[in-house]
Order: C-alpha cells, then structure tokens, then sequence
C-alpha cells in the first residue's frame, strides 16, 4: 500500500490511489523527472509473473486507444507497471447510453480489437469489460492486459463473471471470438443499463466452472440491429460468432441506417 506524497524509485511522487482490483492497486503519480502524470500499478506482492506479462504486453503495443508504456521495476516486494495517466471517466459509471452512443463506442472499441488481434501473433485481451474502459473526452482508452494472452493458449487465466466467453469458464482454448464475446456484453451493458444477468458475485473471476445457461436476450423495441448483432456475438459456440472486422462492418451500418436512431 502507497501513500500520498511517497517517492518510489526516487522518480515516481504518489498522488491518490486511483484504482485497485483483485490483482493490483492503481495510484496516480507524477514522473518528477519528466513532469508528466503517470498511473503506477502495483501489484500484489509476492508474483512477478502476471505483472511482467502485462508490462510486457503494454511496451510491445502502440495505439492512440491503449495508455503507453513508461516504466516497469520492483519496489520492495512488488512490481510497478508506469503507464500514460488517462484522465477520463470509467464506463462502469454509465448507466443506459442512446443506440447511437453504444454504436460509437463498440466502433472504437472494434478498432482497438482489430489492431489486437491482428498483430503477429495475435493478442487477445481476455478482460474486456466496462471497468476496464476510459472515456477521455471522445476517445475511449481500454486498459488493463493482466490477463492478456495469444491464441490456443489453455485459458488458465480465467476471466471476469458477466463478460467471460465459455471457453473462459470451460478453460478451453480462447482465439479472438474470445473478446468478440465479451464486446457482446459490454455492448449489452451499455444498451439495456444493466449487466446480462450472470448468477454469482460479479467481482470475482471464473476458473475452471462450468458456464450458466444464459437466458434469451430481452428485446426492447427499436434496438432490434443491435440485438440481433449482440445475440450472435455472445454465442457459445466461438466459430458461430462473427470476428471483429465483421462487427466493425454491422456497427457501421447501423450507425448508417435508421438503426441507430433512438
Ligand atoms: N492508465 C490509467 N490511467 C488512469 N486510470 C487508470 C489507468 N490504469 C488503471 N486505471 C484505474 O485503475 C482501475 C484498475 O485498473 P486495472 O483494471 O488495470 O487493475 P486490476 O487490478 O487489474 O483490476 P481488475 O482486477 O478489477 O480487472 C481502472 O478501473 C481505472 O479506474
Ligand atoms: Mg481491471
């Protein structure tokens, strides 16, 4: 546990603790070198391993949606992870968002996705979930790639209740459908104001349990496009959903008919 006004690595001056999680806490700094706000994750102590991962995946990516890279070391007994200070809000604090506004938000968060799951090899996040999500000003920033993996890589990580594919729950093998399905939830999220109902307290993580028998989705009049495309991206089955360039398209074209009209 950091405190306000303590100066790590004789660099890093804490500000406030600005998030924490099941894995880590996350305060925002300011680089006394450089100048510059910086967020520091710091994880529990103890296992570099997930730390180091993450760290690794974040300095390998470049997008204008994913916070840069700065700095990763050890103080005391745990791992830093310095990063690009996004000054935004959580979309875990949006209630019901017009169709329109759910369109844009899955476009952008489409792009991201698209630049991930096109690298070599590629990188499928595995979180993707509404507290994982900026918004600064008109740009969405996701974080947090603790459990960021490739493809074909047992899903010993598990993920997050109410986001998680069932290969997640099952710890079969994750591919980019993975996260297709999780945006399905996330876009589900922000159009009804309400998480898919998932039995189980939704702050932990599954692991190796079996997946509920979700309900239908409920229809609400007006957002039919959307739903539908949402049904086919929270499938069971991961070949039956479409991939990230296919919902990029859909979204497009509902943000261009009458479908995004609210
Ligand atoms: N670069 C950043 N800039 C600003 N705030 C950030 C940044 N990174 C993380 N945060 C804040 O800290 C919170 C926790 O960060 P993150 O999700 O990376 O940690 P976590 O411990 O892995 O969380 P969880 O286990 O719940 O997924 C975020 O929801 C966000 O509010
Ligand atoms: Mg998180």
């Amino acid at each position: 546990m950091l405190k306000p006004l303590q100066l790590i690595k004789s660099r890093y001056l804490i500000v406030e603790q600005a998030g924490s999680g099941g894995f880590s806490t996350v305060y925002r700094a300011e680089d006394t070198l450089l100048g510059l706000p910086v967020a520091i994750k710091v994880g529990n102590a103890g296992d570099a391993l997930p730390m180091r991962r993450e760290a690794q995946f974040l300095a390998s990516l470049k997008h204008r949606s994913i916070p840069q890279f700065r700095d990763f070391f050890e103080h005391r007994t745990t791992w830093c992870l310095a990063m690009e200070w996004i000054a935004g809000t959580c979309l875990h604090t949006t209630s019901r968002l017009p169709i329109r506004q759910v369109v844009a938000v899955g476009s952008q968060l489409c792009e991201v996705l698209f630049y991930l799951h096109h690298r070599t090899p590629p990188i499928i996040h595995r979180d993707l979930k509404l507290a994982n999500i900026l918004l600064s000003g008109d740009t969405l920033f996701l974080l947090d790639f603790g459990i960021s993996s490739y493809p074909g890589l047992n899903a010993f990580l598990g993920g997050s209740r109410g986001y998680a594919a069932p290969e997640q729950w099952l710890q079969t093998d994750i591919t980019p459908r993975t996260d297709v399905y999780s945006l399905g939830m996330v876009l589900y999220r922000l159009l009804m104001g309400r998480p898919f109902p998932v039995p189980g307290d939704s702050t932990t993580h599954v692991k190796g349990e079996h997946p509920p028998t979700l309900q239908p989705l409920v229809l609400s009049p007006g957002s039919q496009p959307l739903l539908d495309l949402i049904e086919r991206m929270t499938r069971q089955e991961p070949t039956h959903r479409p991939d990230v360039t296919d919902v990029w398209q859909e979204l497009k074209h509902i943000a261009d008919s009458d479908g995004a009209a609210e």
